[in-house]
């Protein structure tokens, strides 16, 4: 049974393995769209609507967080679906419906949703321990505590707190420094982590062992996140179901639930029934490029 209302017209979702967790009794939604909307630029010329009727409900589950892949064409709405549960303006707030956060509308942007973005880029002149306690600093944590618990989620990410604490951003490659984009959102300990196509630029090696911290750190915190990625298999690999959007203005379409990961990315994706599932997640969004949605 598909859990989510779908749009009108929408075929089912297909069911490759049911969610384990249970929703939390007498607490609301997550995340909830109830029938969301965007036009940009709404009575101008270039009034344009980005996304349109999109309904999905996310639970709070009990010791843990669902993990969510978005897949999508180029421009059908993803980062505006992603940026709209962060509450930042344009994209929200919607033009019609609403958005919910653990059962509110979202004032803006708050310490409760963490966002990683693929060109994430950290404070140039800030060593990436001073990067990573920044967030700790907005909200008034004294120097000590910043300091330790900064040093603690720089090792948590899998950087050396001594080798690498008083490092500047330059002197870091592509996966170190989203490392400690991921330190800095994390250590704010939010209930949402928000993900725009995080791991776009790595090397896929890099990328692997990036889904390999992202599965151990997500287990730790017990955050729900949303992964905005055109990676197919890393949508399959890390989430626990997975939306593909249509073409613009993009609604969701079909939901897949797939299995968690168990074992490292480039043991479990070589495995044919992970293939398998790839191919018909693949097979849907190649139906969108041919202009069947
Ligand atoms: N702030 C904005 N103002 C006007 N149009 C926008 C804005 N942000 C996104 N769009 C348009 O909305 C559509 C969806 O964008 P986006 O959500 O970034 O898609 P995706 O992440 O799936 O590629 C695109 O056509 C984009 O040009
Ligand atoms: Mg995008």
């Amino acid at each position: 049974m598909c859990p989510l209302p779908l749009p009108a017209g929408a075929a089912p979702c297909s069911l490759i393995d049911g969610p384990v967790a249970k929703p939390k009794e007498g607490v609301p939604p997550i995340v909830e769209f109830q029938g969301v909307t965007k036009t940009y630029g709404v009575g101008t010329r270039r009034e344009f609507t980005a996304i349109r009727d999109v309904s999905f409900r996310i639970d709070d589950l009990d010791k843990t967080g669902e993990f969510i892949g978005l897949l999508g064409p180029s421009g059908c709405g993803k980062s505006t679906v992603l940026r709209m549960i962060a509450g930042l303006a344009p994209h929200f707030p919607p033009t019609v419906g609403q958005v919910l956060v653990a059962g509110r509308v979202p004032g803006g942007p708050g310490p409760d949703r963490g966002m990683v973005f693929q060109d994430y880029t950290c404070f140039d002149n800030r060593t990436v321990l001073d990067n990573v306690a920044f967030g700790l600093e907005c909200l008034g944590a004294a120097p000590g505590a910043r300091r330790e618990a900064a040093m603690e989620w720089i090792a948590k990410v899998g950087l050396d707190p001594h080798r690498d604490a008083y490092k500047y951003p330059h002197q870091l490659s592509g996966g170190m420094r989203q490392r400690v984009a991921i330190a800095r959102t994390l250590i704010l300990k939010p209930r949402i982590i928000l993900m725009d196509e995080p791991f776009g630029a790595l090397d896929p090696a890099t990328r692997h062992n990036m889904q390999d911290l992202l599965v151990a750190l997500w287990r730790e915190v017990e955050a729900t996140v949303f992964l905005v990625t055109h990676d197919i298999s890393e949508a399959v690999f890390l989430a626990d179901r997975i939306f593909v959007m249509s073409n613009s203005p993009g609604t969701i379409i079909r939901q897949f639930h797939v299995l968690s990961p168990d074992r490292p990315a480039r043991l479990m994706q070589r495995e044919p029934a992970f293939q398998d599932t790839v191919f018909r997640v693949r097979e849907v969004l190649d139906g969108l490029k041919e202009g069947k949605e």
